[in-house]
């Protein structure tokens, strides 16, 4: 019998159900976006997570079948680089055979696309997001911070288009000041391809990027950005919950998105739980940290007692950083917040 059809739906303080799963698989990264992972900070000598720490293949699917007995059924992997763990499509035909389980995707930076997209698709990944912040390859290699031209993240989209991957989403995290072109660039160049550029207002993830409001361009300046390029008009969301605002061409050529976490929160439809590299729970993008739940698991606790464990965390849930952020900054522009997990402990 399957437990999915035996549990009642989970759902938390505020009466959110646990429906998606974001699963980072490393913290590492080839790349170094000063807003996620400074160069300064993750140099060469950096300590990222050793081996025994990280958890393991059987156990990243062992936990995602106790979160899919619980109400999960889309999942997300994630980083730090995703594609930088090894043979992660075995992984992902892993996840494949969870009951359940309706949608599988991957967010990555596309570089190792080209060498992976193939398998990544035999294995049943249902869809792919690349992230782009600039089509100017001196911005780009200042925000990738590795100096790495675009070309080879375009590459990587081709690559998972010839795979056989369709509606890829670009993010675009836009800075301002950084990237302000980068708006009517990735429109203009992805309109009519049958790919959806997202924009991502910059977010104050992380204690690192020394993030303040003023850089942040809100979600209906970056809509009238993208109407001058071309029309656009709103589109009812997918799913309930959808993180991106939907905006179609007006010609029909497509459509764009925009995450606006800053302006227009929407913690209010927030389904999501988060499982860190090191096999952490957590409630909350802005999370100061989550629950351990590698050490039961590897000290022999059966799935009755794991899952009863999630189940405890999520329903005393009561996460609404994004909402809670406004009253949290001061007049320079800066959030006296706590602090907060790392963008590459849990992959956005
Ligand atoms: P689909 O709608 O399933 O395609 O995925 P998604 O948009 O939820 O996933 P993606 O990883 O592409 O996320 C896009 C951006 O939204 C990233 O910058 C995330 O960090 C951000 N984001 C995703 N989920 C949340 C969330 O729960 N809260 C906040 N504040 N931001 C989120
Ligand atoms: N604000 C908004 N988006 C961010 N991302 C990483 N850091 C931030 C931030 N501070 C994006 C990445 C990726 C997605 C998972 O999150 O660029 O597209
Ligand atoms: Fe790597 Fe993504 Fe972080 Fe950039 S934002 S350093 S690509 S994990
Ligand atoms: Fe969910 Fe936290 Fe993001 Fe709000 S800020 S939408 S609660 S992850």
């Amino acid at each position: 019998m399957n437990a999915t059809t035996t549990l009642p739906t989970v759902t938390d303080t505020l009466g959110r159900e646990m429906r998606d799963l974001r699963i980072s698989v490393t913290d590492r990264c080839n790349f170094r976006c000063p807003y996620c992972m400074p160069a300064e900070v993750f140099g060469a000598r950096y300590a990222f997570l050793p081996k025994p720490e990280i958890l393991s293949f059987e156990e990243i699917e062992r936990l995602t079948r106790l979160f899919v007995d619980l109400g999960v059924r889309k999942l997300r992997l994630t980083g730090g680089e995703p594609l930088l763990r090894a043979d992660l499509a075995a992984l992902i035909k892993m996840l494949t055979r969870i009951d359940g389980v309706e949608d599988i995707a991957l967010t990555t930076n596309g570089y190792l696309l080209p060498r992976h997209a193939i398998a990544l698709h035999a294995a049943g990944l249902d869809r792919v997001t690349v992230s782009l912040d600039s089509l100017d390859d001196d911005v780009f290699k200042r925000m990738n911070g590795r100096e790495i031209s675009v070309e080879p993240v375009l590459e990587g989209i081709r690559a998972a288009e010839a795979a056989g991957f369709d509606q890829i989403k670009i993010n675009c995290v836009v800075q301002r000041g950084v990237n302000d072109q980068a708006v009517a660039q990735l429109a203009r160049h992805f309109k009519g391809t049958g790919h959806i550029v997202r924009f991502i207002e910059y977010m104050d993830v992380g204690n690192l990027n020394h993030w303040v409001l003023s850089e942040v361009v809100p979600a209906r300046e970056i809509v009238a950005r993208v109407n001058d390029v071309a029309p656009i008009e709103p589109a009812a969301p997918n799913y309930r919950g959808e993180v991106a605002s939907r905006y179609r061409y007006a010609d029909g050529s497509g459509e764009i998105g925009v995450i606006s976490s800053v302006s227009q929160p929407f913690c209010g439809d927030c389904t999501r739980a988060r499982l860190s590299t090191d096999g952490h729970l957590l409630t909350c993008l802005f999370a100061a940290g989550g629950t351990d739940l590698k050490t039961p698991l590897r000290a022999g606790a059966g799935d009755d007692e794991l899952r009863a464990l999630i189940h405890s965390v999520w329903t005393a849930r009561t996460d609404r950083y994004s909402e809670e952020r406004a009253n949290l900054i001061d007049e320079s522009g800066h959030p006296h917040s706590g602090p907060k997990v790392e963008m590459y402990q849990i992959g956005g």
